[in-house]
């Protein structure tokens, strides 16, 4: 019952969209404009820096917020299954940034929010290298989508190295449940870049531009 608190609790953070918010200040549909993406690299590609900088802040924290008010509340009763109900709420939040109700489940693809959630659930170290990979695959390779992808396995590896390391200090039978759940954010993002690999694997991938266009 816990686990489905945590999820609703992160869904209900996952909601906020600054990608799709901050267009509509500006009178536009972000969703309607260039990937029709509602994630800081859309954000950046059609409204500008400014915009794509706030997205990815906004979405990161918005997850981070999400752990944070889930260690809040169960503290407590569940202090000792708290990283896996971190999780749990990191799901939530990525769902609701993915799926939006009132947006007719039309959201984001989740890596702002992983970010977030990476940096909640692993350490400095792992949040650092996570950074220094994306930037240089996305400075290399003028792909945002490829930099995500990596960022995702890493925020996958980065919780099962924590996890066996003992950091979590939970039991096996959680542990493994928590690995399951960082398997399957890591999978649903993937999916999400369904479309960005298949143009990868046409050559027909956008590269990055910081210029704002409609
Ligand atoms: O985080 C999303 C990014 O990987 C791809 O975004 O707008 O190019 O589909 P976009």
């Amino acid at each position: 019952m816990e686990r489905i608190v945590c999820i609703l609790i992160g869904y209900i953070f996952g909601l906020f969209q600054t990608g799709y918010l901050y267009g509509r200040m500006n009178h536009v549909d972000i969703r309607k404009m260039g990937s029709g993406n509602a994630g800081s690299t859309n954000a950046l590609r059609t409204l500008g820096v400014k915009a794509g900088v706030c997205t990815f802040l906004g979405d990161s924290f918005k997850c981070i917020f999400a752990v944070l008010a889930v260690r809040l509340i169960f503290g407590g009763n569940y202090g000792e299954i708290l990283p896996l109900l971190s999780i749990y709420a990191g799901l939530g939040a990525v769902l609701g940034h993915n799926f939006p109700f009132y947006l007719g489940f039309k959201g984001g693809k989740g890596i702002a929010a992983m970010a977030g959630l990476l940096a909640a659930l692993t350490n400095l170290w792992i949040t650092l290298i996570a950074l220094v990979v994306f930037v240089t695959i996305v400075a290399v390779t003028k792909y945002v989508s490829v930099g995500s992808i990596a960022v995702v396995l890493i925020f996958f590896a980065g919780v099962v190295f924590r996890g066996q390391t003992g950091s979590y200090g939970m039991e096996s039978v959680y542990l493994y449940e928590m690995y399951a759940v960082a398997g399957f954010l890591a999978l649903l993002a993937i999916w999400k870049h369904r479309a960005n690999i298949q143009r990868l694997m046409n050559g027909t991938e956008n590269k990055i531009s910081f210029g704002k266009k409609k």
